[in-house]
Order: C-alpha cells, then structure tokens, then sequence
C-alpha cells in the first residue's frame, strides 16, 4: 500500500489517501485542541498513544458485530482504514452527563442519569457542532431516517461493548462521540473516526480519577500519563478475553 497525498489536514491528526480508492491512511499528531481548537497544546507521545488505544477500541468493536473504519496498524502512528464519504453527524452516548451536557441540564457534572443518553449532533465547526434533530437532520439531507437508525442501534450496540470492555479494566466509560461515514468498499453505514479518551470520557473506577481530555481541557495535568494508563489497563483486559 502506497502512502499518497495529504487529503484532510485536521487538528489531531491527518488523513492520506493511497493507491487504493478504498483506503485511507490515519495519522495521529501529538497535537492536543479543546472548546472546538480555542484551546491548543503539544504532548509529546500523545499520538502515538490516542492511536494504540483507537486501534484496540475500534479492533474491539469490529471483532465483536460492529463495522468500523480501521483495518490494521501500520506503525506507532498510523493506522490503515477503510475510505468514507463521510456523514457530518455525531451521536454522543452518555452513561453519565458530564461537560457541556450538565452545564446545559444545569446538574452537576458526572451525575447518573435514569437511563442512556443518545444526542444527536450537526458535525460543523462553523456552527460549533450543535444538537440537531432527526427531522432537521434529513431535511438538511444529512442523513435518511433508516441510516439514522442504524447509527443510533451501532452506537447503543457499542456503547455497551465499550462500557462492558473499559468496566473489566477498572475504567467508567462516561460518555463516547462516535462520527459515521458510508465506507467505499461495500456502501455500508460504519463508525469513521477514532475513539480514545481524546472523544470518550473515561474515570478510574476506584479513584474518580479523569483519565481524559478533561485533563487539558480542566488543566489538571498529566494528561499523557492518563492515557499510558487507559492504554496498559486496555492491553491487559484484551490479553485475557
Ligand atoms: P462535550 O461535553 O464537550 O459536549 O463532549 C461530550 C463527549 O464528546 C466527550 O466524550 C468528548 C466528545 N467530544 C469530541 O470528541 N469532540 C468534540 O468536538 C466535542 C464537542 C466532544
């Protein structure tokens, strides 16, 4: 597989087309950005770590019923995935409202809802990444009604895979953003883009530790060690399963 030009240049990582249409090549920079790239740092590592942990979660998910973009890893940053025409929609899943979703709610960050949480985001920087519902969602041609409920049973289907597999490794899964895109090789719906604690919540389960991008986003530091820890804890659960 030949590495070619530089197709998508985003804050943390890069996207490279290669010589074959349906594949892609994933970079993973040490780049850090909060508060939609307000908030900018450089970790050394970090990306070298945000992309082992993505290629477990997402080798996970494939291995158990889920379709995602990664195929394989290529070195300490890069991985091969399948190619997408992406679909500018996210859906976060809450097993606790935390960050913006409890300043909106108004309750304190971390609080156990009564039941999981699915919302459904417009992916565009622009306007800030805002709720969007599904009406609006298919009237702006972003998506039909059967894809969305697709994407909401892969994200219900996955949520508990991840929560399920983070829990045997003492970490609380608190929420988790997943993007969607149609994959070029087969035309499925199919979760495109990395999850890792750069794009899920993650606590200790003992300690309440964040182990996430809360770190830099809260300045509390230490935010590599965190995620050399979500990564070692994920090793060990997968080594025995
Ligand atoms: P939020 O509290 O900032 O809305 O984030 C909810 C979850 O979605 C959290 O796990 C972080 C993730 N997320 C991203 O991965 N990228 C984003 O641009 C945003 C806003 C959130």
């Amino acid at each position: 597989m030949t590495k070619n030009e530089l197709i998508f240049n985003g804050n943390e990582k890069q996207v490279f087309s290669t010589d074959d249409p349906t594949r892609v090549i994933f970079r993973y920079k040490d780049v850090t950005t909060a508060y939609h790239g307000v908030k900018r740092a450089r970790f050394a590592g970090k990306g070298a770590l945000t992309n082992q942990i993505s290629a477990l979660l997402l080798g996970y998910l494939n291995d158990n019923g889920v379709e995602t973009h990664y195929i394989s890893t290529i070195d300490e940053r890069e991985q091969l995935c399948r190619m997408i025409e992406i679909i500018p929609l996210e859906v976060v899943f809450h097993n606790r409202i935390a960050g913006s979703l409890a300043s909106k709610l108004g309750v304190e960050d971390g609080m156990k809802p009564a039941n999981t949480i699915l919302d459904l985001c417009y992916n565009n920087d622009e306007l800030g990444d805002p709720l969007i519902n599904r009406d609006q969602a298919v009237a702006l041609k972003l998506a039909t009604y059967p894809e969305l409920d697709l994407m909401y049973d892969i994200v219900r289907r996955s949520g508990k895979l991840l929560t399920d597999l983070l829990h045997k490794a003492g970490i609380e899964l608190v929420d988790a953003k997943f993007e969607f895109g149609r994959a070029a090789d087969t035309g499925a719906i199919i979760i495109s883009d990395e999850l890792s604690p750069d794009t899920c919540r993650m606590w200790d389960e003992e300690t309440g530790e964040r182990l996430d991008k809360d770190r830099f986003r809260l300045d509390l530091g230490d935010m590599v060690a965190s995620y050399s820890i979500v990564l070692e804890k994920l090793k060990n659960v997968l080594e025995t399963e």
